[in-house]
Formats: C-alpha cells, sequence, structure tokens
C-alpha cells in the first residue's frame, strides 16, 4: 500500500503510525489532526526514531485536510475520548460531528480509499460514515474485536498460564459493556479452551474482557488504552496490505448475516486487500443469539439517536 492516511494524533493515532512505520505497512504515513503542531511533531518523533528501527516509510503531520490525497486507507481515531466513569456512547454527540467533517474532507481528497473508524462509540460512528460515504460496505469497517479478543485472549492465558501465541479468543457484538465474549468458540491452539478453564474462571474472563478499556482507564485515569488498540488496527492493516484474508473480528455493516440488516456490529470477517471481502457467520448457540441482539439493539438504540 502506498499511502495510509490516520487523522487524530492523539496516542491511539501516533501510535499506529508509529507501528505502521516500523512494520513498512505503507510507502507514506500521513498524519492529520486540527491541533496545531501535534501531527507535526508525532510525525517528526516518529521519523527520528528510523535509524534504530530500521524503516524508510515517509511519516509526515499537518492540519491540512489535503494531506489525505492519494491515500489508499484513511484511519479515523480522532474525536474526544471517554473520561472515568463515561460509557462510550456519551461522546456520540461530539465525536458525531468530528466524524461528519473528516468523511467530507476523505469525500473530497480521498475518494478512492477505504476507511477504518476506530474512534468511539465505535459500531455507531462506522454507521455514519458508511452512510455519509455512500461507499459499498467493503470500504467502511470499524476496529473492535480485534482488541477485545486480544484483551479477552490475554486473560485466558493469564488464568490458564499457557502461551497468549496460542491462545484464539472470539468476542463479537459492540464495542460496549453487552459485548459477547464467546468461549465455546475460542481454543488453545485448537484445543477447545473450556476444557482448560472452570465456569468461574470463565466468568472473570468475561467480565473483564466487557469492561476491558474501562479497567485500563480507571487505572491510568487520564488516558484510555492506546498500545493494544493500536496494535489492533495495526493487525488489520496487516491483513488488507498483504492480502491476508485473515478471519478478524470486524465491525461491519451488516445485510442479512446474523439475521441483521441496516446495522453495523462486530462480526468476524475476512479482511483483504478490498477491506471487508465476506462476513462468516458463527453457528450461535440460543444463549449466545439473545446476548449478540442484546448488544446490537444498544448499537441501534444509539443510531436512532443521529
Ligand atoms: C478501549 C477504548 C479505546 O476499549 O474503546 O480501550
Amino acid at each position: 500500500m502506498n499511502k495510509i492516511s490516520i487523522v487524530g494524533a492523539g496516542r491511539v493515532g501516533e501510535t499506529t503510525a508509529q507501528i505502521l512505520a516500523q512494520q513498512h505497512l505503507a510507502d507514506e504515513v500521513a498524519l492529520l489532526d486540527v491541533r496545531k503542531g501535534a501531527a507535526a511533531g508525532s510525525a517528526l518523533d516518529i521519523c527520528q526514531s528510523a535509524a534504530y528501527f530500521g524503516f524508510d516509510t515517509r511519516v509526515t503531520g499537518g492540519t491540512d485536510a489535503a494531506l489525505l490525497t492519494g491515500s489508499d486507507l484513511v484511519i479515523i481515531t480522532a474525536g474526544s475520548p471517554r473520561k472515568p466513569g463515561m460509557s462510550r456512547s456519551d461522546v456520540l454527540d461530539v465525536n458525531r460531528k468530528v466524524i461528519d467533517s473528516i468523511v467530507d474532507d476523505v469525500l473530497k481528497y480521498a475518494p478512492d480509499s477505504m476507511l477504518l473508524l476506530v474512534s468511539n462509540p465505535v459500531d455507531v460512528l462506522t454507521w455514519e460514515a458508511w452512510q455519509r460515504t455512500g461507499w459499498d460496505r467493503n470500504r467502511v469497517f470499524g476496529q473492535a474485536g480485534v482488541l477485545d479478543t486480544s484483551r479477552m485472549a490475554s486473560f485466558m492465558a493469564e488464568e490458564t498460564g499457557l502461551s497468549v501465541q496460542d491462545v484464539h479468543a472470539m468476542v463479537i457484538g459492540g464495542h460496549g459493556d453487552l459485548m459477547v465474549p464467546l468461549t465455546r468458540f475460542s481454543t488453545i491452539n485448537g484445543v477447545p479452551a473450556s476444557g482448560f478453564l472452570d465456569a468461574t474462571a470463565i466468568a472473570r474472563i468475561n467480565k473483564r474482557t466487557r469492561h476491558g478499556g474501562a479497567e485500563v482507564l480507571k487505572l491510568r485515569q487520564i488516558s484510555s488504552a492506546y498500545i493494544a488498540p493500536a496494535a489492533a488496527v495495526a493487525t488489520m492493516v496487516d491483513s488488507i496490505v498483504h492480502n491476508r484474508r485473515r478471519v478478524l473480528p470486524c465491525v461491519c455493516v451488516l445485510d442479512g448475516e446474523y439475521g441483521q440488516s441496516n446495522i453495523t456490529g462486530g462480526v468476524p470477517a475476512i479482511v483483504g486487500r478490498k477491506g471487508i471481502e465476506k462476513v462468516v457467520e458463527l453457528p450461535l448457540s440460543e444463549e449466545e443469539k439473545t446476548g449478540f441482539q442484546a448488544s446490537i439493539d444498544s448499537i441501534a438504540a444509539d443510531i436512532k439517536t443521529l
């Protein structure tokens, strides 16, 4: 991929830029931020690490939306983060306006790109961006599930004492307290995870996964998570850039899958060069379906307020 732009040079945006550069996932990474100097400063800082990390990716930064020109992919991390005690929906009103104006810039300067939403509430803002672009749904998607599953995998590794590299977790639904961790679809290198965990451990893992972002925010107070979120974004970008066609949980526009239409939600999908190639349907139990529906209903309730 030649050029990837990241709008929002906050902690998630700049950490994402750094990982994309280090992994040479683009020839050029452009960082944008409305705060004067913020993106340019981050870009300079990242460039000055290039000699040590050994990358030639050109990282630029600025405030001018024209920087988006020529982007193959635009990642949106801009917006107001939540403060301790707030839900992700509490920042919807302010972030919707931010996303609308960024999408308008993308339509003007990078009309052939793809859009990856990260700002919260990500399910709702992915919907908003998709509606505003009018693009095919494969080109507009969001990051949430890769982060939520990596949190679940980390807790499963901690509870079992086994390598996190062998843990394959699965989380579906919205990126909120009603997300649905799926132990039944989680394995330790193919062996059902339930064989390694008792019911109380599973309950602990699920609870910590659902509140994974809040746990970090409560500890840090002045910052939400940004290292794992940036790694999650880079994982999606890597699958797109190398056309790996990995099956990753993503925020997708649903068109009949899981019995849902006219809505976004977190589901596993094949991620390749064209973005979301295909939504993968899991054979959910009645209980899992009920949990997924409740999570989707809460996204729908927020979408109604747009
Ligand atoms: C989190 C925020 C960034 O889950 O949504 O950490």
